[in-house]
């Protein structure tokens, strides 16, 4: 038995990570979460006690961080500031949370010796064309376009430099743009079907014809246990399910997965500095680590996803009056 400690485990990808860690070992895990608008208690409900220690705080705490390495045998770090949106409108948090968390946390693990896996996106490489043949791939160089996403470059940025100067145990991962469930209704897969759930058209931003590509949050999960396991110290892994599309098709499809007109949604005013395609070559992870994805169909898991929504109205209500206040008064 392993204990693990997750930062930001009450939020989306981190509560996913740690169901799956919760079904497929016996680690005890301890989640460090600020409980910010986008985390959610409820998001770890059936774990039983015994595996599971919650902490609320904040990773940019040092001493309530130091406390809690002493007794992890590794952590595993999504605690993040995550929306490109909320990024352009107030980055304060972001650089508090991605660029100073991540710091703390770094100290403490150079101070105990911790091994530290560090989550990170393929948005701090930008963006590509959509005629581009290449993919991102671990040597593409860093070139991020939002606050989210430079202050996601900066703390993988410091990790390099602690693995480096001072010999900290740590891997870092970048994936691709997750679905599934327990995702903030803030994000574009959940807005989309929450909206036609509450008979509100979908908002797709411009022409729509931005390209993500989509993995589902369990691959991600299992993706990052590999590398935890097997990956090597200092080393990076790009994560990815070959997915694909743009998002004029993912509204279509939503739209039609929920019986509705394919057509039946509005364009929106459009993200400030957009990036246009996202799109991994997760070649390193499969070749030297042996990962592979479960989900490879995208419609199938976008059906589960939508079901998710449906039955778990009692999640997201709270949540979505004041997303769509937000987004209405940015013309979105
Ligand atoms: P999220 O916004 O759903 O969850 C973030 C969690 O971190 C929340 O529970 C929040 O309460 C917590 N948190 C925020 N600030 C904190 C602080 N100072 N101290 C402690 N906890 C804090 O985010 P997500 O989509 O689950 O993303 C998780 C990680 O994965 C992030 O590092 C993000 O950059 C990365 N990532 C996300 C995606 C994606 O598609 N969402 C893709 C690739 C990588
Ligand atoms: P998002 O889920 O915010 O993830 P990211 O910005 O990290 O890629 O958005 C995914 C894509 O969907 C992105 O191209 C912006 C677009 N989008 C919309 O078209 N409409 C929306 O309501 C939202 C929230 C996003």
């Amino acid at each position: 038995m392993r204990r693990l400690l997750v930062t930001g485990g009450a939020g989306f990808i981190g509560s996913n990570f740690v169901h799956h860690v919760i079904s497929n070992s016996d680690d005890h895990v301890t989640v460090l979460d600020k409980l910010t608008y986008a985390g959610n208690r409820s998001s770890l409900d059936g774990i039983p006690d015994d595996r599971l220690t919650f902490v609320q705080g904040d990773i940019a705490d040092a001493a309530l961080v130091d406390e809690l390495f002493r007794s992890a045998d590794a952590v595993v770090h999504y605690a993040a500031e995550s929306h490109n949106d909320n990024s352009l409108h107030d980055p304060r948090p972001f650089l508090d949370t991605n660029i100073i968390g991540t710091y703390t946390l770094l100290e403490a693990a150079r101070r105990h010796g911790t091994r530290l896996h560090h989550i990170s996106t393929d948005e701090v490489y930008g963006d590509l064309e959509l005629d581009d043949p290449d993919r991102f791939t671990e040597s593409t160089p860093y070139n991020p376009s939002s606050p989210y996403s430079s202050t996601k470059a900066g703390s993988d940025l410091l990790v390099r430099a602690w693995v480096r100067s001072f010999g900290v145990r740590a891997t870092i991962s970048n994936c691709s743009n997750n679905y599934g469930p327990y995702q903030h209704v803030e994000k574009f897969i959940p807005r989309q079907i929450t909206n036609v759930v509450r008979g509100i058209r979908p908002k797709l931003y411009g022409a729509g014809e931005n390209v993500r590509d989509w993995i589902h949050a369990d691959d991600h999960s299992s993706a990052v246990l590999r590398i935890l396991e097997a990956g090597e110290i200092g080393e990076t892994y790009l994560i990815g399910a070959d997915g694909e599309r743009n998002n004029k098709e993912v509204v279509e499809l939503i739209l039609t997965l929920m019986g509705q007109d394919a057509a039946a949604y509005d364009h929106v005013t459009d993200r400030a500095g957009h990036d246009l395609r996202y799109a991994i070559d997760s070649t390193k992870l499969r070749t030297e680590l042996g990962w592979a994805p479960r989900y490879s169909d995208f419609e199938a898991g976008l059906a589960a996803t939508i079901d998710w929504y449906r039955t778990h109205e009692d999640w997201w209500a709270p949540s979505k009056d004041g997303v769509e206040a937000f987004y209405a008064s940015k013309g979105q």
